[in-house]
């Protein structure tokens, strides 16, 4: 499986992948990689992520370095007088979904040889990079927001990452983070395209669930987009490979107080406009400069989709309702779970609608 990288923004095709996570221009690099996965090779597979293993892009089966995670179960949940399918991602070993792209990303790097890496993160990503460093035996610092959830900071410290808390807004924590990489490979969930080439393994799992059907809708956040970008790819390949007919809609989620995305898309911008950003409970999402913010938009476009913001006293509130079901998750997912509320309520009687709970509610500060 010959895998490449492409420049988004000079265009140049960089054949080796070995030590590279943005291209020398300073553009953003994408994936070249056509997966040869197809069912009928599933028999007898586990069922975990890795069971779509023509479809990652890690050479050799002795650098997979994997907790077994994926496969989490789909999951029928009532709104209304109508329901949706929710991917109950928050079960993932590091409690989010993020643990999709750190074990593609980790066996990429495991493969490469390297010795210590460097992430920032809001907290999630951060858990999950220092998680599967530690199964990797690779060094890892981790930059995050001093004000960053408490249980997100110890967890990143047990795995043995070294923390650095950086005061001042997220943009400042990825500033220091890039400072950083001049000296650190930078295994960056936003800036690396193998990342999104594990969060893509939704789309595989969601399509298997339904029985090698699409859903019409897919609701999601848009923070960073790497469940929008890594759906955008996976869908794409499945319906590339003639294992579905059409692609989905996606439907980006952000809260009204951090919504660059959605203010594009509702302004009809072809750039990411700078924004002010107010304080949220959504921590995960506050994301207001986000690296692929125009890949975001523009995954959102081609498919037909739509950006929601939500109101900021939503969210707490939808994470009381889904708790008293007995679903246990982030404010961050609760946030996203307002935005498939609202989405529902014009949702098509028969519309195939999936959402997803990214984060674990024992992830929060208080509630
Ligand atoms: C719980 C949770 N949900 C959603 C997101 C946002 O995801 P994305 O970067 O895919 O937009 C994050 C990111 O940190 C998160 O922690
Ligand atoms: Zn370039």
């Amino acid at each position: 499986m010959p895998v490449s990288l492409t420049c988004t923004s000079c265009g140049k095709n960089q054949k080796d992948t070995t030590l590279y996570w943005r291209c020398p221009c300073g553009g953003l690099f994408d994936l070249v990689f056509e997966p040869a996965f197809h069912p009928k090779k599933l028999a007898g597979r586990q069922h975990n992520l890795w069971r779509y293993r023509e479809a990652l892009p890690v050479k050799n089966n002795r650098n997979i370095v994997s907790f077994g995670e994926g496969f989490t179960p789909l999951l029928e949940i009532g709104f209304g007088d109508k329901s949706a399918w929710i991917k109950q991602d928050q079960l993932f070993p590091s409690g989010s979904y993020k643990d999709r792209g750190s074990t593609v990303l980790l066996s990429h790097l495991k493969e490469t040889g390297l010795e210590k890496i460097l992430e920032d993160s809001s907290g999630n990503a951060g858990c999950s990079i220092a998680a599967y460093s530690a199964l990797a035996g690779i060094g890892c610092d981790v930059y995050v927001p001093a004000n960053a959830s408490p249980s997100k900071l110890a967890q990143i410290e047990a795995y043995g990452a070294r923390l650095h808390r950086i005061s001042g807004s997220r943009e400042d924590v990825a500033a220091a983070a890039l400072r950083a990489a001049e000296k650190t490979y930078y295994a960056s969930h936003c800036w690396n395209p193998y990342f999104f080439h594990g969060t893509k393994t939704f789309a595989y799992e969601v399509c298997e669930q339904l029985g090698w059907k699409a859903p019409d809708t897919v609701v999601l956040p848009a923070g960073n987009g790497t469940l929008v970008i890594g759906a955008y790819i996976g869908f794409s390949e499945l319906k590339n490979a003639g294992i579905i007919r059409k692609m989905p809609r996606i439907v980006g989620v952000q809260a009204r107080n951090c919504n660059p995305i959605s203010t594009a898309w509702r302004k009809d911008l072809d750039y990411i406009p700078a924004i002010i950003k107010k304080p949220t409970l959504s921590e995960g999402i506050a994301a207001a400069a986000p690296v692929r913010g125009k890949q975001i938009l523009d995954c959102i476009r081609k498919t037909g989709g739509e950006m929601i913001d939500v109101p900021e006293q939503t969210i707490l509130p939808a994470f009381r309702e889904l708790a008293k079901k007995g679903y246990f998750i982030e404010l961050t997912s609760a946030a996203i779970i307002s935005g498939l509320k609202i989405y529902m309520r014009k949702a098509g009687k028969k519309e195939l609608v999936v959402s997803i709970f990214t984060g674990h509610g024992l992830k929060n500060r208080s509630t």
